[in-house]
């Protein structure tokens, strides 16, 4: 399977060179569009992104009164919780930016699973339609191949009725909510952000097609999809 990606010598160039690619999808969008919706990651991937989106030059390259900031996840913990990536992306980003600022679509935690995810589907579909297509989803992929909170073995991974699901997998802490396949796979562009040593092991079982890994069966539709690999995530490829 040819995936595209993006190779860099460390995460330092990592990071700066998607926060600048997010900033040139944003103008791109807001002035073809006007108005640029992003899925953010959860996890710890994503952090240096999130903030150097909140640092000068960037943040001001961005008119974030056009942006909706919607989620690939979460944990359903509430909003103040040190596991909820709400919480996360408020701390890295949302905070930092400024007033007014984006429109911040929250998946609420504090709900049971199957009510936040009624609700969040309800939104998604209210602000783009039965079919929702965002511009661009930004994702990580955990060491069992998980993205977002799609994993292994689950029956979520074949959910087409709804853009937003619940699931409970055994293997995490607390039941989760996230974007379906689907709706990840009908985005303008999906880019995944691997860094770090241990995910070299799950990147190469990615782009050898193993079809048993969720991250494996990100194909965009009609759009975009990039691996954003430091080396050392990018070390057991060929
Ligand atoms: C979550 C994330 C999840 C994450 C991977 C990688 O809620 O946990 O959405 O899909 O992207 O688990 O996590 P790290 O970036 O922390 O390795």
């Amino acid at each position: 399977m040819a995936l595209a990606c993006r190779r860099f010598e460390d995460a330092e160039a990592l990071y700066a060179a998607v926060a600048r690619a997010v900033v040139a999808r944003a103008r791109d969008a807001v002035r073809r569009r006007g108005r640029f919706d992003l899925a953010l990651a959860g996890g710890a991937t994503p952090l240096p992104l999130y903030r150097r989106l909140a640092e000068s030059p960037l943040r001001e390259r961005v008119d974030w009164t056009r942006v909706h900031l919607w989620f690939g996840d979460e944990r359903c913990v509430p909003p103040h919780h040190p596991r909820s990536n709400y919480r996360q992306v408020r701390e890295a980003l949302l905070d930092r930016l400024p007033r007014p600022s984006a429109r911040v679509h929250r998946i609420r935690g504090e709900y049971a699973a199957p009510a936040a995810a009624a609700d969040y589907a309800r939104r998604l579909t209210a602000e783009l339609g039965p079919a929702p297509r965002l511009d661009l989803v930004l994702l990580g992929v955990g060491e069992d191949g998980h993205t977002a909170s799609l994993f292994p073995d689950r029956p979520s991974l074949d959910e087409r009725a709804s853009p937003a699901l619940a699931d409970a997998p055994p293997t995490v802490p607390e039941p989760r909510v996230s974007l379906s396949l689907l709706t990840i796979n009908a985005a303008r562009a999906v880019w995944v952000l691997a860094v770090g040593a241990t995910k070299a092991e799950i990147v190469a079982r990615v782009f050898a097609g193993d079809a048993t890994l969720p991250a494996a069966r990100l194909v965009p539709v009609n759009g975009e999809l990039i691996w954003w690999l430091d080396a050392a995530a990018a070390s057991r490829l060929p």
